[in-house]
């Protein structure tokens, strides 16, 4: 009893600061790169999903990061940034194409794969000659960034293998107990994870799928590589192992369908074994009446609403209990093809 109070006093619980007035947020940076100086592993709000921060150029800060996550040490981490001078420094070269890519998309969702520089420790690039590069938007980890004078190491704040977080509360609810600061920025804007785009390969490939698709890139690079599942950089291992198929799910099982009318969908869903009572609905045009399931939640029909809304419902879904969440097909445009890929990944 004794003991298990002892280690109960020893985990840290994380301190949530808000940002929504200039004096909080103003705090919240102070403290946040207080932490970050001191090399502690901190949670912080990006557009794309929240980041779990370490200093880039910290080995010992960023090996953190993989034990609070249970990651892998042979998955990279992405080097976020605040302005294309950082960038240039943490690679060993900066092709006319990423000054292209860094004035058409930066800040903002994407991530750049380049040669890393020597500064950047092995383990962010787990142990790879290439690093990601991203200048991320939202203007708390930006203030943060400028403030600290290093770049910052950031996966997204979950465990391993489970839905990134995009609120404060996500984050709470896996990491509360394993890290002592997650700053509250509201709702992640876009909602999914950053498109990530290999450079050192010609042309370039899309290595994860995002809200910057291929088409809007190639309208900047001439040419880029996409493929269902990724493309391979250009060394012989997979330097993207968040590109293993099955990677960005929720706990229960998830199936993509198409229906013509509630009918329609009864009879697909008699296939199913599942208690209606256990099984979650995601539709975005045809809203089936909630009786028959557990829930129905509706999303709008716009790539974007969808985007930023749909971890949240994955993560509701998992803390209701859901065994089986159904989501309705969306559109086959290229404006739809990271959520695609998304859906894809946890079908599967
Ligand atoms: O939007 C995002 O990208 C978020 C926010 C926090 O910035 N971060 C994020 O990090 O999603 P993470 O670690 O969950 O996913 C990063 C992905 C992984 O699939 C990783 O394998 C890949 O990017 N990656 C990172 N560095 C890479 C590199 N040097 N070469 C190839 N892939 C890399
Ligand atoms: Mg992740």
């Amino acid at each position: 009893m004794r003991f298990g109070l002892i280690c109960l006093c020893l985990q840290p619980t994380a301190k949530i600061l808000q940002t929504h007035t200039p004096e909080l947020f103003q705090k919240a940076v102070r403290r946040a790169v207080a932490l970050l100086r001191a090399g502690e592993v901190i949670a912080l709000p990006t557009e794309t999903v929240y980041g779990l921060a370490a200093n880039a150029l910290n080995e010992k800060a960023v090996a953190k990061i993989f034990e609070i996550k249970g990651r892998p040490a042979s998955n990279p981490i992405i080097v976020h940034v605040a302005g294309v001078a950082m960038a240039k420094g943490c690679v060993a070269r900066w092709p006319e194409l990423a000054d292209k890519l860094a004035r058409s998309f930066w800040p903002g969702p994407l991530t750049m794969v380049l040669p890393r520089a020597e500064k950047i420790p092995g383990n962010v690039t787990a142990g790879g000659e290439t690093v990601g590069i991203r200048w991320p938007s939202h203007p708390f980890i930006q203030a943060v960034i400028r403030e600290c004078g290093f770049p910052l190491a950031a996966p997204s704040a979950n465990l391993s293998n489970q839905i990134s977080p995009t609120n404060a509360e996500h984050v709470r609810a896996q990491l509360a107990g394993k890290i002592s600061l997650i700053v509250d920025g509201g709702q992640s804007q876009v909602g999914i994870e950053s498109t990530v785009l290999d450079l050192t390969i010609s042309p370039p490939g899309i290595l994860r799928p995002g809200m910057i698709h291929a088409a809007s890139l190639a309208a900047v690079c001439g040419e880029v590589r996409s493929s269902e599942f990724g493309v391979r950089s250009s060394e012989s291992t997979l330097r993207s192992p968040g590109l293993l198929k099955r990677h960005y799910s929720p706990k229960a099982r998830l199936v993509v369908l198409n229906w013509r009318n509630a009918a329609d969908l009864r009879l697909q869903l008699s296939t199913f074994n599942f208690q209606p009572s256990k099984v979650h609905l995601i539709a975005h045009t045809q809203i089936p009446s909630g009786e028959d399931f557990a829930g129905v939640s509706v999303i709008p029909h716009d790539a974007e609403a969808f985007a930023r809304a749909l971890y949240a419902e994955w993560h509701r879904c998992d803390a209701a209990g859901a065994e089986l969440i159904i989501v309705e097909k969306p559109p086959e445009t290229p404006e739809w093809s990271g959520i695609a890929d998304r859906l894809r990944r946890a079908a599967s």
